[in-house]
């Protein structure tokens, strides 16, 4: 017994040594041009599934992705993002793509076997040792499922239909110089995001304002993985010119949706919105959200955001957020956490109405 011990422990200390000289002679062949040896891909395959499926939120977890808003805006993000490695529906990969060990699957292939919760998972998390990317920011995850609803259309999807959803509008003469046909293809030429209620109207926001944005999401002060990206294509003279050009656009109201013609129970929460905001209902030690927003004729900071005629999903986000303390901005972003720490579901919904309710061209 202690003889096979004594062999034993000296096995076990040559293949330490082995080890160890694999590791630092470079022994190892780590040439993606290799492959793998035989079961080693089974092996990482059945563990990148098992974990995937141990760690994906649940079903019911999983949000109604049916809205084309999502869908689109996660074809968008899909494009400038990802489109380099998978490819687009039907669409060949790169031979440098076809080079890469796991080679990145076409997409159709990628998001044959999973459920939305498992998209959600891997995209968010990522996958280790692959090159397949994590979402860059943490905090928030309601920006990766506009990626999961494109991501659940894709088995259905021509690379026709995928090019129509992805490609840009037609730019105007002014703005082949600034360079926006990326920023145009989500916000639109004209700032007013191509009419897409989960995407933000720049016309009616300010230069300065645009300007401190951008740098936010670049530096992570405010997350939000689709800016995260766009931002980071861009450096502080890219952000000063798109906020020039952003904000030169002046919103028109002639087509902008209307309370006029909204259903009773709709103008009531309207109504509420508007004494919330005017500082009717709110607590003393607050300021109303006019005294920073309006609607007035002029703006009081730079730094201070129209909401105007901002779509009301994207309103209502934005405060829940702020509630939450998860939005981050401009060096004025703690004013809103203050704002906002108190309001309750209904009030957010009701505010949120009414700003979405405002004609921005008149209400500046
Ligand atoms: C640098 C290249 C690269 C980029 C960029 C990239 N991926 Fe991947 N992706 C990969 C690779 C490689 C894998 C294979 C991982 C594996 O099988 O181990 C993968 C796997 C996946 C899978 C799982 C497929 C499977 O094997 O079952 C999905 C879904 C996916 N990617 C979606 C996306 C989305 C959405 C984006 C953009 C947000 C993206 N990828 C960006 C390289 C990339
Ligand atoms: C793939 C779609 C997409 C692209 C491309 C894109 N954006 Fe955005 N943008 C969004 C979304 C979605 C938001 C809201 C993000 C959030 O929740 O914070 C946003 C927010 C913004 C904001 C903040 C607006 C506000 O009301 O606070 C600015 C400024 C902005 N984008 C400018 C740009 C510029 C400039 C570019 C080009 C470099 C660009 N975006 C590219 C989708 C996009
Ligand atoms: C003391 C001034 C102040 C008050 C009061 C205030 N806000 Fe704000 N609000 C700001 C500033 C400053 C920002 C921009 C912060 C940033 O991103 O850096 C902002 C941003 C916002 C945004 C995001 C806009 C966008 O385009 O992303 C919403 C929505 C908002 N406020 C709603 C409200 C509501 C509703 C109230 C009232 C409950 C309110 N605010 C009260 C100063 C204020």
């Amino acid at each position: 017994m202690r003889r096979f011990l004594i062999h034993t422990a000296i096995l076990a200390g040559i293949a330490a040594i082995g080890a160890v000289l694999v590791v630092w002679l470079g022994l190892f062949n780590v040439s993606a041009r290799s492959g793998h040896l035989p079961g080693v891909s089974w092996v990482l395959h059945t563990t990148f599934r098992n974990a995937v499926e141990l760690r994906a939120p649940p079903a019911d977890a999983v949000p109604d992705l049916s809205d084309p808003d999502l869908v689109a805006l996660g074809a968008r993000h899909y494009d400038g993002a990802c489109r380099v490695c998978h490819a687009g529906p039907d669409e060949g990969r790169t031979a440098t793509m076809l080079s890469m060990l796991p080679a990145p699957p076409p997409i159709k292939e990628a998001v044959a076997d999973w459920e939305p919760q498992h998209l959600f998972w891997i995209v968010k998390h990522g996958v280790k040792m692959s090159g397949m990317p994590a979402w860059p920011t943490r905090t928030r995850d309601d920006d990766v499922w506009p990626v999961v609803a494109f991501l659940t259309r894709v088995p259905e999807m021509t690379l026709a239909e995928y090019e129509e959803l992805v490609a840009p509008p037609e730019l105007p003469a002014d703005a082949a110089g600034a360079d926006v046909a990326y920023c145009a293809s989500c916000h639109g030429a004209d700032g007013r995001g191509r009419g897409n209620a989960q995407v933000p109207r720049l016309d009616i926001l300010g230069e300065a304002y645009i300007a401190a944005s951008l740098t936010a999401y670049r530096t992570g002060a405010r997350q939000n993985g689709i800016m995260h990206h766009a931002a980071s294509t861009l450096d502080a003279t890219g952000d000063a010119r798109l906020a020039r050009f952003y904000g030169a656009q002046q919103p028109s109201p002639a087509s902008d949706p209307q309370s006029d013609s909204e259903p009773g129970g709709k103008r009531d929460h309207i109504t509420l919105g508007r004494d919330l905001a005017m500082g009717s209902a709110a607590s003393a030690d607050v300021p109303a959200c006019s005294a920073c927003h309006g609607p007035w004729p002029d703006r009081l900071s730079a730094l201070f955001p129209r909401l105007a005629g901002q779509p009301e999903p994207y309103l209502l986000r934005q405060l829940e957020l702020w509630r939450d303390g998860e939005r981050g901005g401009t060096s004025r972003a703690h004013l809103m956490h203050q704002a906002a720490k108190d309001l309750t579901d209904g009030e957010l919904r009701a505010l949120a109405a009414y700003y979405a309710s405002l004609k921005p061209g008149e209400a500046r």
